[in-house]
């Protein structure tokens, strides 16, 4: 009771504010998205995330090898697919020398202790946009598990370590993981994202890939921002199924999500800080209306501290560089 209780007398100085800190970042909490290109020695703006690019993969290999010097130990590979190789069915993403194939194994070439994990849907591909088989309006379900179990045994050929199913179609994660058993790759991961909301805040991502859908939105297949427990079931199914670690996804504004699943799920939990959130960090700084690197290592605290083993986020290098010099 006051006076004896002082809240503050663990908070006059910086060494005793530290010696009592509950959560520390480092960098090996990190992931870094990477959006590859095709051609060389290109490396293209994206306007709604002012500071990140989309890069072939000569430069994706220079920027790589510059986040494993920074102490970042993975990446998360997305593809910006030519209009002209999309098609109804994804065809491209099953294509042995695609673009995410080929980066995958140049990756693990130059860095083979680059933990690599790779993103796992249609929608690059689809000229609907869509993560999976679209028939009339419909986003059909097995139809899609069975060409995503493809794809994601062509990523594991080229060396992926870790498969990202980001479908959210039923039954995929069982699918991919009887499929990696029964091909060889038994120690190739799954991380699910087990809680993928329908959510605003993917925007600036899908002007980055070109794959905003067509028509409709994903409202089927991901899931409603009302709904909390739903995630747990979902993330429960996934684990259930053969997944790793689980994925919540947006962050910042889902972190109930990532407390309620990190007191109740006995698996390690990765959390995208997704483009929107990068976008409106950046475009307050830019303003200068918010100190941006003050938001931004305050928002990945946070998001640790609600409960994240990993941050995938578009910050990763700064926020290293920022870690490395404190
Ligand atoms: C593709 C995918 C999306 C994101 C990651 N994987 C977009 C979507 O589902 O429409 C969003 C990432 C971000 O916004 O940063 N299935």
């Amino acid at each position: 009771m006051y006076p004896y209780t002082r809240h503050r007398r663990l908070r006059t100085q910086e060494s005793i504010r530290k010696m009592i800190q509950e959560t520390v970042l480092t960098t090996n909490d990190l992931q870094a998205p990477l959006f590859i290109c095709e051609g060389n020695s290109i490396k293209e703006s994206i306007i709604s995330m002012p500071g990140y690019h989309r890069m072939s993969l000569d430069l994706i290999i220079k920027t790589t090898q510059s986040l494993w010097e920074l102490g970042i130990r993975s990446v998360l590979l997305f593809v910006k697919i030519p209009q002209a190789l999309k098609d109804e069915k994804g065809t491209e993403a099953l294509n042995p020398n695609g673009l995410m194939q080929q980066s995958i194994s140049a990756i693990k070439e130059t860095l083979p202790e680059m933990i690599v994990m790779t993103d796992v849907a249609l929608d690059p591909y689809s000229i609907y946009g869509h993560d999976g088989i679209v028939k009339g309006k419909e986003i059909l379900n097995d139809a899609s598990v069975e060409i995503l179990v493809q794809m994601a045994l062509s990523h594991a050929r080229a060396g992926a370590d870790f498969i990202a199913p980001s479908d959210m179609m039923d039954g995929r994660i069982s699918a991919i993981r009887r499929a990696l058993e029964k091909n060889g790759f038994p120690h190739v991961g799954i991380m699910s994202y087990g809680a993928k909301y329908a959510s605003h805040f993917y925007g600036p991502f899908r002007e980055a890939l070109n794959s905003t859908p067509g028509f409709g939105d994903k409202k089927t297949y991901q899931m409603d921002y009302h709904n909390a427990h739903e995630a747990f079931r979902e993330a429960q199914t996934d684990i259930e199924e053969g997944a790793d670690i689980v994925m919540i996804k947006p962050g910042l504004p889902y972190l109930d999500i990532v407390r309620l699943l990190r007191d109740h799920l006995d698996a390690p939990i990765a959390v995208y800080q997704v483009s929107g959130e990068y976008a409106m960090i950046q475009a307050a700084a830019r303003q200068g209306w918010l100190n941006g690197q003050e938001v931004m290592m305050e928002s990945l605290i946070c998001i640790k501290r609600a409960g994240a083993n990993i941050i995938t986020t578009y910050f990763a290098k700064e926020a290293a560089s920022l870690l490395r010099n404190t």
